[in-house]
């Protein structure tokens, strides 16, 4: 039987990392991408015991160059794809005051336009019974303090996400939009403040939430998952 595809943008850390290795492991095929060579050798080498399923790209999601070469290289070998998790994300903090316009861009860029690329490029290729998975995120419905270009972006996911939902509907292809709350990956690393990691939410939990979410139901489209760690806003 031919086996299904997903492909999950920034697949190389994190929650998405965790995704890949769920779907490989269910005999799903995978195409990731992700900016940094390291990080995709990194990958390449953990899951040695599935390469002849797991395709990896070096490509930057906001670079429509890369979107549509990655893309091609995806349409030249399946004629379909079963399921698009738009996962990679970047944030930086700063108050409205001071932030830099360039750090604006690129979370606007990365966190909204980015999965606009994407999907309007591999459109084509959602078939009937397909899925989309959008990361949202708390920031997705609150605002917080220093996170303006993060919820602007978040927020500016949700409605897109809206919207191709009700697009895709006749096709019969479910989308779905998480919120996830605090998570303890390296999206944390480098934002400033200090972060009770320990209290978050666990990658490998949050992703097999989604996962089985996207792969387990067939007749229920849970259009909105919202998960938080059991303190609450951290
Ligand atoms: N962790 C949380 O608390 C949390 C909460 C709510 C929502 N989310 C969302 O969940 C998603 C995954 O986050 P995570 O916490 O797992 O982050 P993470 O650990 O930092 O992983 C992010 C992944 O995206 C890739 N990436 C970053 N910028 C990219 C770009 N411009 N083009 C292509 N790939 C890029 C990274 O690889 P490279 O560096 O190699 O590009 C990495 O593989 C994001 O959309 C994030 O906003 C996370």
């Amino acid at each position: 039987m031919k086996k299904k595809v997903a492909v999950i943008s920034g697949g190389t850390n994190g929650i998405g990392k965790r995704m890949v290795l769920m779907f490989l492991k269910s005999g799903v095929k995978v195409v990731t991408f992700s900016r940094k060579k390291s990080n995709i050798n990194q990958l390449k080498r953990e899951l040695m015991d599935f390469k002849d399923d797991l395709i990896c790209y070096q490509g930057d999601v906001s670079s429509i160059k890369d979107v549509n070469k990655i893309s091609g290289s995806i349409k030249k070998q399946f004629k379909s794809i079963n399921y698009l998790v738009n996962n990679s994300g970047t944030n930086v903090l700063s108050p409205i005051g001071k932030i830099k316009i360039k750090d604006w861009q690129r979370i606007i860029d990365v966190n909204l336009t980015g999965v606009f690329y994407l999907t309007q490029s591999l459109l084509p290729l959602l078939k009937k019974k397909s899925v989309v998975l959008n990361m949202g995120s708390l920031a997705s419905r609150s605002g917080f303090p220093n996170w303006s270009a993060y919820c602007a972006s978040k927020f500016g996911l949700k409605g897109f996400t809206e919207s191709l939902r009700e697009e895709l509907r006749p096709k019969e292809v479910r989308v779905v939009h998480a919120e996830i709350g605090a998570t303890d990956t390296g999206i944390w690393d480098n934002l400033e403040g200090k972060w009770d990691r320990g209290s978050m939410m666990k990658d490998l939990e949050v992703a097999h939430i989604l996962f089985d979410s996207i792969t387990k139901v067939k007749s229920v489209n849970i259009d909105e998952i919202f998960l938080m760690p059991p303190n609450g806003v951290l």
